[in-house]
């Protein structure tokens, strides 16, 4: 076998052999390396020439950890805790040298190493926390040792990364080195090491301070919910860490097998690998050429288009900001300043840092649209507005430019169609905050060309987004299910529940806030105007009849200081208000609806399985190409609870019979109970979403 097809390759300098991880991409510790590591150590000790081992990465990175892939498996040997332990136990000094990035079981395996250097470049994490588990090879016993219980907890209960400075600081690594000739500095660092006589120096035999009220004031600041199963777990194991070290490691294991069979583990897992898999689309060749993107424009410098801008300058892209109003545009560039100098000042980034970033973003001309590489629209939601931009994009811009329009419901093949090149169309829809969402909907068009949306695919990924392509539909994925939901709170509340009664449901269920709370963030005002232009069936009339009136009060929700809630000034806290009820007491005698007592279940159950049931639709007419992506659009779009994977996940886990049920029990209305098709054909097979 060679080196690298064990996945490290080794090499010898003197009395120093260095290990290089070489397992791309990301150099994980899966089975064949933790073996190659194994036999490289055992090899080394048998060797009296040599007398030190470096462990190091190739690469930008050290290493990403442990293998998740292997998760479900059963372990090969030798298991990481092992491993590790025997680095640390050997009596050959043994050296981790972070070259890059080090995560979870890359960096338990540097604790478990007698000394650690790092590349000023390197950023370190303990991460598991975020995939529901604890890291469960010493991590949560050696971490405390070398920097104590309190940023012991901080990093592990967060699962934060540092930077190597920091790291230095707090005595995670022992010594720091340039990012170039980072491996002389290295060998360097060694030498002294040996001549200075320095021995296995263990982690485990350093003291750990114990520190209840430390630990207990960490515990209860995380309630006992599902949502922090393995956050409380990683307290108590940290907390084990001042037991005897073999002692302290029995109890991770047995803390990291409660999370690693926990339902949060699974749902976070199931998150992760959705991430990964969106963005492949199934016949679009993975070798399709991209189009260079650096200049692009954004039209309207509205809430998303400045949001838009400032995304594509975070990500390095320069931006040319357009608005037919000149005051508007202004406006956003201040803004754009603004927001930058206010990172800054918080310490995001430095002054210059800002300063490239604001002169990245400029007022666009004529000039700048006829060289940009792509253009983003974001001009009013307004069809006929639309095409008569997208067929003055389509002159002015070059022939091989991107027109990208943000709109969240219109047709995006209409809009294309005012176009001659309607190949280079699409949807690009993001989320408000645009810069801060982490979805991005890209809508492939029946022209769409393949390049195009490889490309669209791609920039997702340099803009830091979670890319998920969708069909087009009313609405796309997210919006078209989130229709379902409103309209079902709208009904709850005319039967007998408060607005306070399903936004504490809701936010029970895990969304960080509920419809009525969001309604009043958005503008009450804003939904409104959506019902006028689209118009309401005269049979949903009831559904927004609360909302139509308080609009009528000019109650817009937060910015008016009040809504379906009343604020008191300069506060974001929704109070409920009397005269609401009143309100929603005298449209439902109007609709003669009588009003009930309505429990918990029934408001998370009548909101949450319409996402299910459009979702199946979405998933059966190809919108969506598959349950996981659409999982992914409600996690990073909608503050669905992370812990529960995703609608579809959730689902899954309901079982889809007893989704059909619960469906079939609520139906009075065949417009909107109506089960999926898909649903019945799976709940009848006994099938999960795939
Ligand atoms: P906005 O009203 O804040 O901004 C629209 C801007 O476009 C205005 O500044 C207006 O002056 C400018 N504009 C209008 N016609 C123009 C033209 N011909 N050329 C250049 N500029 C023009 O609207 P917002 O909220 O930013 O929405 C923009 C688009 O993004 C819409 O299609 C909307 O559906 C979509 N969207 C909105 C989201 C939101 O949460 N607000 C979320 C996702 C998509």
């Amino acid at each position: 076998m060679t080196a690298s097809a064990a996945g490290v390759s080794v090499h010898r300098d003197g009395a120093i052999l260095v290990v290089r991880l070489d397992n791309p991409p990301v150099n994980a510790l899966g089975a064949r390396v933790r073996a190659a590591l194994a036999e490289a150590l055992a090899q080394a000790q048998r060797d009296p020439g040599v007398r030190a081992l470096v462990v190091t990465g190739s690469g930008r990175m050290f290493s990403g950890g442990a293998d998740i892939s292997e998760f479900d498996k059963p372990m090969q040997p030798p298991q990481l805790p092992e491993l590790i332990d025997r680095f640390e136990d050997s009596d050959l000094l043994t050296v981790a040298a972070i070259n890059g990035t080090a995560m979870g079981g890359a960096l338990e395996l540097s604790m478990g190493c007698h000394h650690r250097i790092a590349s000023e470049a390197a950023t370190m994490a303990l991460p598991e926390v975020k995939i529901g588990i604890l890291p469960g090879a010493g991590g949560t016993q050696r971490m405390p040792r070398l920097i104590g219980n309190a940023a012991a907890l901080d990093l592990i209960v967060t699962g934060k990364p540092v930077n190597a400075a920091k790291a230095l600081s707090l005595g995670l690594v022992d010594e720091l080195a340039p990012a170039e000739d980072f491996e002389d500095a290295v060998l360097d660092y060694v030498r002294r090491l040996l001549d200075a006589g320095a021995g296995p120096r263990r982690t485990r035999e350093r003291d750990v301070d114990q520190d209840d009220a430390l630990f207990e004031a960490a515990l209860a600041k995380l309630p006992d919910t599902a949502a922090n199963f393995a956050a409380r777990r990683c307290v108590l194991s940290v907390q084990a860490a001042s037991l005897p070290f073999r002692e302290g490691q029995e109890r991770e294991s047995e803390l990291f097998l409660e999370c690693a069979r926990s339902p949060t583990s699974a749902a976070l897992i199931h998150a992760f690998f959705a991430e990964r898999q969106a963005g492949k689309v199934e016949g679009l060749d993975p070798a399709t050429p991209l189009l260079p993107i650096r200049d692009c424009a954004v039209l309207g410098a509205g809430t998303m288009g400045i949001g838009i801008a400032l995304t594509l300058a975070d990500a390095g892209l320069e931006v040319g900001l357009f608005d037919n109003s000149p005051d508007t545009l202004q406006r956003a560039l201040a803004h754009v300043e603004k927001h930058y100098l206010g990172l800054a000042a918080r310490g995001r980034f430095d002054e210059p840092e800002a300063r490239a970033r604001i002169a990245r973003i400029m007022a666009g001309d004529d000039e700048r649209l006829a060289r940009v590489d792509l253009v983003i629209e974001a001009v009013f939601e307004d069809m006929a507005l639309k095409k008569t931009v997208f067929a003055d994009l389509d002159a002015r811009c070059r022939p091989d430019a991107i027109l990208a329009s943000n709109t969240s419901t219109l047709d995006v093949d209409e809009i294309a169609s005012a176009t001659a090149s309607p190949q280079r169309v699409l949807g690009l829809h993001f989320f408000s905050p645009a810069n801060i969402m982490r979805l991005l909907e890209i809508v492939r068009g029946r022209d769409t060309s393949d390049s195009v949306l490889a490309t669209a695919i791609a920039l997702a990924r340099r803009l830091r987004k979670v890319g998920v392509v969708c069909g087009v539909c009313d609405g796309f994925i997210g919006n078209r299910m989130l229709e379902g939901y409103g309209r079902e709170s709208g009904v709850l509340l005319m039967e007998g529940a408060s607005p306070a009664q399903i936004d504490a449901a809701i936010t029970g269920f895990g969304f960080a806030m509920g419809p009525f709370a969001m309604s009043d963030l958005a503008g009450i005002d804003v939904g409104y105007r959506v019902r006028q232009q689209r118009g309401v069936d005269p049979a949903d009339a009831m559904i927004y009849a609360v909302g139509d009136r308080l609009y009528g009060m000019g109650r817009y929700g937060q910015k008016t200081g009040a809504g379906f809630y009343r604020y008191e000034s300069g506060s974001r806290k929704p109070i409920p208000d009397p005269e609401v009820d009143a309100i929603v007491e005298e449209e439902a005698r109007r609709f003669g609806i009588s009003r009930r007592e309505i429990p918990v279940e029934e408001i998370v159950e009548r909101c949450v399985l319409p996402l299910i049931n459009e979702a199946a639709n979405i998933l059966d007419e190809g919108i969506a190409m598959r349950a996981s992506d659409i999982d992914l659009v409600w996690l990073y779009g909608y503050g669905f609870p992370a812990w529960r994977g995703g609608p579809m996940h959730y689902a899954n886990t309901l079982g889809t019979g007893r989704v059909l049920q619960s469906i079939r029990r609520y139906a009075r209305d065949e417009r909107y109970w109506t089960p999926a098709p898909l649903l019945e054909r799976l709940a009848a097979e006994g099938k999960s979403f795939a």
